[in-house]
């Protein structure tokens, strides 16, 4: 076990994108930002100090922070934001855990320009149970606004209208050459070499879209998602939702006709109120030493090495690509899943409207405001203190409740005309859970604006997802498909456009949970809500005290 020591400087820089440039909030002055490497069992600490005008925090999402939940990072819910001129030690060890991870800021949209890849490695001397990559390298995933993102989102919830679409989609910051001619230069390039193996580090990074990610003439084979290992198989389209990652490995070709190849990336989005549009984001896989290559002939054919990508609204494709994700369930690494059942909640998860207030004029569906909610509970985060202290010092008072509705099944027919009131209403509203409970959760999409696509992200916990389907959840018939020897393990799952997921996690991790949709989009109209989980009774199974440099409100 070693310990990594990072540095992180918040601070602002200039980046040009898309022929414009602007001042982005950015980690050391890098966009994406520095990584961060560690093996399984390290321990990892980051020096956060914000020079910048904003109030920061950093997540590292997907991160299990066994006992640590000081350092999970989401703001008001577990710290209070580091202010300007003050710093923050983030303090976790990496157990269980081996692959791809990301961090990001937590706090509004500053996620949209701060992220960066976290790459955990075996155990030092424990090989992958797959091909040695001869080399390795992240693919993030990310978008760009030519305008500030901040002004967006909050002019977005000032007038209840959903906000301005981003101008490209990037892959490790980049736009690359479909957009505009300015940006041919701003293109990420995989230089690789005939006849070897890459694993490409996947992740989606970008603010509200979920993306199909495609390599013309060659596919991969998916051997990791979220940072758990999975039973390899071979794709030559991968769906990736926002919060998710993977590993995947490319096999590349010992002899080819070409010496490049586009990569390319854009969304799957099947809303009503959907953040689809249909540009698209490309790299190039380009061979070492071309055999022939002519860069002329190159651009005239561009639409032959151009990979094909489903359709914008392909919810068949969805389905059966996160149907063959399966936990490897080996002796070496097994699928711990909850065999039994303590509590069983159903919650529904989607967008709806909020009433518009008396002294605003309001451009959302019917002259209301968009909301979302996760049991009709639009999530109301707190200001004045974070969740987690309240919990801990037992200062819950003004802060939270935790009368989070819990609905008998079927409260409508999901699939079916909404009932006339769908209003949301407004709470800090938490689940407590007793230690150790074994929790089965039902997520239904409610599709009262249209069906949608949901990635469900539950802080502090992995979970297994046992069951997926489209339309209602039938309690009568559907636990009888679930899957209880290998369903994949993740911290990001998408809930099915008209349909319903189906996890099971077993409450071990004491503190406060953040669960969310990883739209930032929805997040900000409160698709969230969070899990009080009580320390046990041994002292390995509390939460220990907080730092003492936790920052204030
Ligand atoms: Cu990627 Cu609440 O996190």
């Amino acid at each position: 076990q070693q310990t990594r020591h990072y540095k992180f400087n918040i601070q602002m820089a200039n980046v040009t994108r898309l022929c414009s440039t602007k001042s982005i909030l950015t980690v050391n002055g890098q966009f994406p930002g520095p990584k961060i490497v560690a093996r399984e069992g390290d321990r990892v600490v980051v020096n956060v100090t914000n020079h910048a005008q904003y109030n920061v925090t950093i997540h590292w999402h997907g991160v299990r922070q066994l006992r640590s939940g000081w350092a999970d990072g989401p703001a008001y819910v577990t710290q209070c934001p580091i202010q300007t001129g003050q710093s923050y030690i983030y303090n976790f060890t990496i157990i269980g855990q081996r692959g791809t991870l990301f961090w990001h800021a937590h706090i509004s949209w500053l996620r949209a320009t701060l992220y960066g890849p976290i790459i955990i490695l075996p155990k030092l001397g424990l090989p992958y149970p797959f091909t040695k990559p001869y080399k390795e390298l992240p693919v993030i995933f990310g978008e760009w606004w030519k305008a500030d993102t901040e002004a967006i989102i909050s002019q977005a919830l000032q007038t209840g209208a959903g906000p301005n679409v981003s101008d490209a989609y990037t892959i490790n910051g980049l736009p690359g050459p479909l957009y505009t001619s300015c940006s041919t230069k701003d293109t990420f390039k995989l230089k690789v070499k005939p006849g070897k193996t890459y694993l490409l580090r996947l992740i989606n990074a970008a603010v509200n879209d979920e993306l199909f990610f495609s390599i013309a003439n060659h596919s991969v084979t998916v051997v990791d998602v979220d940072a758990v290992y999975v039973k390899p198989f071979d794709a030559a389209t991968i769906l990736i939702s926002p919060g998710q990652t993977s590993n995947v490995l490319l096999r590349t070709k010992r002899s080819y006709p070409m010496a490049m190849f586009f990569m390319t990336a854009r969304p799957y989005s099947n809303g009503a109120v959907g953040t689809y549009d249909n540009s698209t984001v490309a790299g190039i896989l380009e061979y070492e030493n071309p055999k022939s290559f002519s860069s002329a002939a190159f651009n005239k054919n561009l639409s032959l090495y151009k990979p094909s990508l489903p359709v914008f609204n392909d919810t068949s494709f969805a389905a059966s690509f996160s149907g063959k994700l399966r936990s490897l369930a080996t002796a070496q690494f097994p699928a711990k899943v909850p065999q039994t059942v303590d509590r069983r909640f159903f919650f529904t998860v989607g967008l709806g409207m909020s009433p518009c207030p008396a002294n605003q004029t309001c451009q959302g569906p019917n002259g209301s405001k968009f909301a979302a909610s996760v049991n009709n509970i639009s999530f109301a985060t707190p200001t004045t203190m974070a969740l987690l202290q309240a919990h801990y010092f037992g200062k819950t008072k003004g802060v939270y409740t935790t009368d989070f509705p819990v609905y008998p099944l079927m409260p409508f027919n999901y699939t079916g005309t909404p009932p006339n009131n769908t209003l949301v209403s407004n709470g800090t509203k938490v689940v407590a859970l007793p230690f150790n409970t074994s929790v089965e959760l039902v997520l239904q999409d409610t599709s009262i604006l249209g069906a949608e696509s949901h990635p469900l992200h539950l802080h502090g916990y992995n979970f297994f997802v046992v069951g997926q389907g489209s339309g209602n959840y039938d309690p009568t018939k559907d636990p009888a498909k679930f899957n209880l020897v290998d369903p994949v393990e993740r911290n990001t799952v998408g809930v099915p456009a008209g349909g319903w997921v189906a996890i099971r996690f077993l409450a071990d991790n004491p503190g406060v949970w953040f669960m969310h949709c990883h739209i930032e989009a929805h997040l900000s109209w409160g698709l969230k809500m969070a899990w009080v989980v009580q320390d046990g009774s041994l002292p390995t199974q509390k939460l220990p005290p907080p730092p003492s440099d936790l920052p204030k409100c």
